[in-house]
């Protein structure tokens, strides 16, 4: 087995079979620091049994997935093609599976995937491709993926399998409830499914609602299996794949079962894992600050008990007692720890004046500070940190909000024929042309299409008015609200780094929000992050901005970690309504939003439920009692600013 070179050593290795040293753990799995690093070691793999059959003069059969996950396998491949020979001429390919119905040549299909993302740059010969069509006739289909998996026997097997994971477990697409002798068969696909497809279809009516896919069985007979996943998005699905019981309700669970199949994650897809996320029930763990936060406030969970109520005997029976040493008694320990979480919550998120500020999470001077807040997808910003903001304008300090991108896609055309027949009605007589072609555009939208300019550009317009109404609800003038109109999904250039650049030069800021959450690689929040972190290094080396602390929000469903969080805002019922009707500006955002995942709770519903949630932890640790809180984690300058 020639798993894994040197050059890509990964964060933890043990050879294929060999399980970890758990008893939570049902399936081989190798941490990576990330996708890169990861996608190269497989490839690597690969490349290696496709030369030792080229040896052994055989063809090599290698099951192919499609999706994010093995985009940068297949970059590597390419690349090994291109600059070290590596040819696929003995090569067959089975694809997993494909969505049914549609033509071979739309975008959207899995054909087109494989031939732009790996096929059409290497030397595989035509005949060798093997993916289900998706053109198949509907009386024809059953008999077909019959033909399929006959044609994958008699090719001898699969040698090598590629797969990724759904967020429902599914392998291929086989969505739970799988059988484990399934083969490949024609399947309906589940609504999260559908869902996470949505984007590349523009919407959810256009995803297929089945598909063809290779069978649990079908796959298992593979001699080797690779699943690869990245991502906080996949933490979830993984943990349970590898450490739940086998169950067709999570199929990726069945690959417990297959004696050589391998996990590939990077750091964030593993971090739900026990022997991550828990180390200290595994064994012996080498405890820090935040681990020890980690384990007291598991162990609070574990016995629902607040943190000045632990004993000796607690940390002793659950496994912990190590922590002890550090403090002697569980009475000094649980002390510091109360502290540490007690100082954690202020009402004044931009210090408070005239008091001390040793033990407070932000500096009492400036005691007017200038604040910037970052916001993506223009009411994040809101949604997360509205009652902060209001803090912040009403204890005096200079706010400004920055809205990074120009997210029209999420205005339905419904929304916005409204405002446009009002433009038509009041418009004088000779703009009336412009707007009857906008409505035309808008009642014979085809799906797939993009928005014509003029409709992209009211649809900005629509989303920019909504967040001044929203900024403007909470004090904040309008001259301190800045536009960047950038578009997260492009890559960013440096002009729009200038821009951002230019805007914090001008206001010099001493404290900045953003939303933070790179856990998640392929998120809005990280790219947001990462252009915010390249102005901002810029920034501090040429000495433009100083003294500024940087807090970060998370704009995703989930809270930080309760042992992340260092500073904690506390809402009084008056301001969860303020922030509510602030967050009712963005009318366009009130039915169910395209890209929202599978809640389908208001958007305000689910920020109010978040906030008193993290209220609730809060007090169930011992700490006061309040209706809802927002919180915070520094960006230190460790953190690679
Ligand atoms: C689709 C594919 C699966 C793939 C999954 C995950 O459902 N049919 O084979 O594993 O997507 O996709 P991604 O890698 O983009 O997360």
């Amino acid at each position: 087995m020639s798993f894994l070179t040197t050059e890509n050593s990964p964060i933890s290795f043990t050879k294929p079979g060999a399980l970890e040293e758990t008893r939570f753990e049902k399936i081989h799995n190798i941490i990576f620091n990330n996708s890169e690093m990861a996608s190269k070691a497989v490839a690597r793999e690969i490349s290696d049994l496709i030369r030792l059959k080229q040896k052994e003069k055989k063809n090599c059969i290698l099951g192919l997935a499609t999706g994010s996950s093995p985009i940068k396998v297949y970059e590597e491949l390419i690349l090994l093609h291109k600059n070290e020979g590596l040819s696929f001429k003995n090569v067959i390919t089975f694809n997993l599976d494909e969505y049914y119905p549609i033509e071979i040549d739309d975008k959207q299909s899995y054909y087109h995937f494989m031939e732009e993302n790996l096929f059409k740059h290497i030397d595989i010969k035509h005949e060798n491709i093997f993916i289900p069509r998706g053109d198949t006739s509907q009386n024809g289909v059953n008999e077909y993926c019959n033909k399929y998996e006959d044609l994958i026997n008699k090719s001898g097997g699969v040698d090598f399998q590629l797969l990724g994971i759904g967020r429902t477990g599914h392998i291929g697409f086989n969505e739970p409830g799988s059988h484990l002798n399934s083969q490949t068969r024609i399947i309906t696909l589940d609504h999260i499914t559908r869902l996470d497809a949505s984007s590349s279809f523009q919407n959810l009516e256009q995803v297929p609602r089945n598909a063809i896919t290779m069978g649990i069985d079908t796959i298992l007979k593979a001699k080797r299996i690779v699943l690869l996943a990245w991502g906080r998005n996949k933490a979830e699905v993984i943990k349970k794949a590898v450490e739940s019981k086998i169950s067709s309700q999570i199929p990726a669970t069945y690959l417990q079962l297959h004696h050589n199949t391998t996990f590939v994650l990077d750091k964030t897809a593993s971090s739900e894992l026990v022997r991550i996320r828990e180390p200290w029930i595994i064994g012996n763990c080498k405890w820090n600050e935040i681990l020890k936060k980690e384990a007291i406030i598991w162990l609070c969970k574990k016995l629902q008990k607040p943190i000045l109520k632990l004993t000796d005997k607690d940390y002793n029976v659950n496994g912990i007692s190590s922590l002890l040493n550090y403090k002697c008694s569980a009475y000094n320990l649980n002390i510091e720890m109360f502290n540490q979480l007690q100082n954690t919550i202020t009402g004044w998120p931009g210090g408070k004046p005239n008091s001390s500020d040793l033990r407070r999470p932000e500096r009492a001077l400036p005691v007017r500070k200038k604040v910037v807040i970052l916001s993506f997808q223009y009411d994040r910003a809101i949604f997360s940190m509205g009652g902060t903001i209001d803090r912040l304008i009403e204890q005096g300090h200079d706010v400004h909000v920055i809205y990074l991108e120009s997210d029209n896609s999420s205005v339905t055309n419904d929304e916005c024929l409204k405002y446009v027949e009002v433009f038509r009605d009041i418009l004088p007589k000779n703009s009336e042309g412009v707007m009857d072609a906008a409505i035309t555009e808008l009642n014979n939208f085809k799906q797939l299409e993009a928005d014509s300019a003029l409709i992209q550009r009211i649809k900005r317009l629509i989303r920019e008015k909504e967040s001044l109404g929203a900024t403007s609800y909470l004090g904040i003038s309008r001259k301190n609200v800045h536009f960047l109109n950038m578009s997260l999904c492009d890559d960013l250039k440096s002009k729009e780094v200038d821009l951002l650049k230019e805007i914090l030069k001008k206001i010099e800021p001493q404290q900045i929000f953003a939303a933070g959450d790179f856990k998640d690689p392929h998120g809005f929040e990280k790219k947001c992050i990462d252009f915010f972190k390249i102005a901002f290094k810029e920034l501090q080396t040429e000495m433009l901005v100083k003294d500024c602390w940087v807090w970060l929000y998370n704009a995703s469903l989930r809270e930080w970690n309760t042992s992340e969080i260092d500073m904690a805002v506390p809402l009084s019922p008056d301001q969860v309504i303020k922030k509510r009707n602030a967050i009712f500006n963005y009318l366009s955002q009130r039915e169910e939003i395209l890209f929202q995942g599978e809640d389908t709770r208001k958007f305000w519903i689910r920020s109010e439920i978040k906030n008193r949630k993290t209220a609730k932890k809060y007090h169930k640790l011992g700490l006061t009692e309040y209706e809802a809180l927002e919180v915070f984690k520094r960006l230190k300058e460790e953190q690679s600013i």
